[in-house]
């Protein structure tokens, strides 16, 4: 399909900071990444701190974590401030040399405050109040809650802002209240309507922007209007006040995290950064709207039952794609990331808590450490005895002494990374061969949202759409940031911009500039339908990228689970389910052909050049994802990029000028690594759940 496009310019080089660590003052390049693990103190009897930091010390850990969940013992009755306890676990702590993340404790407002203050809990789409009893359950949007939240930040920030032992800030905990994530009290109601009005000015402009003819839903005034809300409407809500309720949704929780970073700036010293931590894709947060935060980070937890992994004991280390797409959504938002949280072995709350494949706390370590993050937390130090996480792993068993199995496996880390740092050598340059397959995947926050809400199909999963093509770029050993539409392109020999579905003529001229320029682009199925109010346009459908793609016209369609649609590229066939975008082609190439239904022999897949450039479309989403790579695999190809083939499961990274392979399959490996390479530590082939990492 492509003849060979020249391999690219200047501006595709990247000679520097490959991660683009750019505000990095807070951290050293040469700790690498730094280890810690959480501590509680307030839930251990005070004369076990000494000795379990003592031992955290001892063990090798770099730093520890206090305080996200424990307002009661901060201010056990209003007004009433006890941080004796909290000045005494961090003077312990800087005693055993140990950095402190401390946290802010809103997470967990106290009895007294949610009882005097009804109004500051959350109401779901029942109608019900979340009540006192577990965590999360105070509203972002009610201003009596973040008064308390301010008095209580200020006062932490005052008392630690300065103290030397304390390394960074966290603010709250995962904010997201968890499986019900919206909220519908009062002041969400009140917020939605004050968003609304300074969005829209007056309330014809509303009216057109929701289509109010539609259903006699016409508004006269901003205070007649309710958050969408499926549970008290007979039929499906407005789409379009679906979409807004999701973005200040969004709006609100970012506002929630930055108001408390604006009063920690306002007293903690500059050496300290302020980070919250986020569980990556958990709607509606949107941790691009957080990127004024020092360093991004997220939590990970892989094998719960969820993640089958590959083969047959996949189950026990989890999909070789969460660890990595965590690591490549968060680092460049902002340049610096790091993981919060680590799972450490058996959980308590999956769907079953299988024990870890050995090795796989260790592997998923590495895996953190190959996303370029500054640090890695272990969640968390001591087994709890009681209460609502009895069963799940720490660095010691239930004794409080001896080491878990996953804590031997931090050691044995903590021990390999200090040998690893002897051999950094700053400014190592990074691999051309790796730079040049540098790819970009264009992530529209609002295409999810939006087709989340409107599927079309019970097969329809954005998340899963974008997995087939990250699990693409893993096996062809190609480095990935997830970038959105503001990014620099021209950094990127290819950008792939799968579901584009909401956009604007302006974004569409941005992509055609790349491409003119030397970029590779790749655009998938349901690209281009609306525009940024989520309208389909007065125009063919998807009209706007028809000259980009070089087609006509496009229609889609969707089968049952149980049917089989089939593909024709060259001599390979290949099946879909999903979805199927139909291409009229224009002077576009046709790569792929439908091969049954009705519409046999139409595009699947079209190929242009466009100046130094080309762009791909790729029509259909399968369940295999196995067109999608080949499509890929062609174009990386033809373009003169150099690919490894790994297999699924198998991921192999550089950062730092080392170079990292893990085996997440069931299988041994053989990972690629050159005769001429210095392996530092494992072997070229690989158990599961193993590592290598060599220089060249
Ligand atoms: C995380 C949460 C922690 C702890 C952990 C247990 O999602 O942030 O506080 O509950 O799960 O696995």
């Amino acid at each position: 399909m492509v003849k060979k496009a020249v391999l690219l310019c200047l501006s595709f080089c990247f000679v520097q900071s490959f991660f683009g660590q750019g505000r990095n003052r807070f951290f050293s390049d040469s700790s690498l990444m730094l280890v810690g693990s959480y501590y509680y103190p307030e839930q251990w009897p005070k004369d076990n701190w000494a000795r379990d930091l003592k031992k955290m010390g001892e063990l090798g850990f770099d730093f520890t974590h206090f305080g996200e969940f424990a307002w009661a013992a901060m201010e056990p009755e209003e007004g009433r401030y006890d941080f004796s306890w909290l000045d005494e676990a961090v003077k312990i702590a800087e005693k055993n040399h140990l950095k402190v993340i401390m946290c802010t404790p809103t997470p967990t407002p106290p009895a007294w405050l949610t009882k005097k203050y009804p109004e500051v809990l959350m109401v779901n789409d029942e109608g019900r109040t979340i009540r006192h009893g577990a965590r999360q359950h105070a509203s972002w949007s009610s201003k009596k809650y973040r008064e308390y939240v301010e008095k209580i930040v200020t006062i932490l920030a005052r008392r630690y802002g300065n103290n030397k032992a304390v390394w960074g800030w966290q603010i709250d905990n995962e904010p997201s209240h968890y499986g019900s994530p919206y909220d519908y009290n009062a002041s969400a109601q009140a917020n939605f309507r004050e968003w609304l009005r300074k969005k829209y000015k007056t309330i014809d402009a509303l009216n057109k922007s929701w289509a109010t003819t539609f259903w006699s839903l016409t508004y006269n005034d901003f205070n007649q209007i309710r958050i969408p809300n499926a549970k008290e409407l007979v039929q499906q809500p407005n789409p379009h006040a679906i979409l807004d309720f999701k973005r200040f949704t969004a709006d609100e929780v970012a506002s929630f995290v930055l108001f408390q970073q604006k009063i920690l700036r306002k007293y903690v010293s500059p050496q300290q950064w302020i980070t919250t931590n986020l569980i990556p894709d958990f709607n509606p947060v949107d941790p691009n709207r957080m990127a004024a935060l020092d360093i991004m980070t997220y939590t990970k937890y892989l094998v719960a039952g969820f993640e089958m992994g590959e083969g047959e004991q996949g189950f026990r280390m989890g999909s070789s794609t969460s660890i990595g797409y965590s690591n490549d959504r968060f680092r460049p938002i902002n340049g610096l990331s790091g993981v919060m949280e680590l799972q450490p072995g058996q959980v308590n709350w999956g769907k079953y808590n299988p024990q870890t494949m050995p090795g796989t706390v260790r592997m998923w370590i590495y895996h953190v450490f190959a996303g370029g993050n500054k640090f890695v937390c272990n969640y968390r130090f001591r087994q709890p005895l009681f209460a609502g996480e009895q069963y799940h792993y720490g660095i010691l068993k239930t004794d409080g002494i001896t080491v878990s199995s996953s804590g031997d496996e931090y050691i044995q880390v903590i021990k390999e990374l200090h040998s690893l740092k002897k051999s950094y050598h700053p400014g190592t340059p990074v691999p051309p061969a790796y730079a040049a397959r540098k790819t970009a995947i264009l992530f529209s926050q609002e295409s999810q949202w939006e087709t989340d809400n409107q599927p079309q199909t019970n097969q329809w999963n954005f998340m899963n759409h974008i997995m087939k093509y990250y699990r693409a770029l893993q096996s062809f050993g190609a480095p990935v940031d997830v970038i959105d539409e503001h990014a620099d392109f021209s950094a990127y020999p290819v950008v792939i911009a799968p579901c584009f579905q909401l956009l604007d003529k302006a974004l569409v001229a941005k992509w055609k500039n790349y491409v003119e320029q030397g970029g590779h682009l790749v655009l998938t199925c349901r690209t281009g339908q609306k525009d940024r109010e989520a309208h389909l346009w007065e125009a063919k459908f998807a009209a706007p990228i028809y000259d980009l793609i070089g087609a006509k016209e496009i229609s889609y369609d969707l089968l049952p689970e149980e049917r089989t649609g089939h593909i024709k590229m060259g001599e390979q066939t290949f099946k879909w389910n999903n979805w199927a975008d139909v291409i009229e082609a224009g002077d576009a190439e046709v790569v792929a052909t439908y091969n049954d239904q009705f519409y046999k022999g139409k595009a699947a897949v079209v190929f242009k050049k466009i100046g130094k450039g080309t762009v791909t479309y790729i029509g259909p989403d399968t369940d295999d994802g196995e067109l999608e790579r080949e499509v890929l695999k062609k174009l990386y190809t033809n373009a003169g990029i150099g690919l490894l083939d790994l297999p699924k499961g198998v991921v192999v990274g550089w950062r730092d000028g080392f170079w990292i392979g893990l085996n997440y399959t069931s299988q041994q490996q053989n990972i690629p690594v050159p005769d001429n390479a210095t392996i530092m530590l494992g072997s070229k082939t690989l158990a599961p759940a193993d590592v290598v990492i060599w220089k060249e």
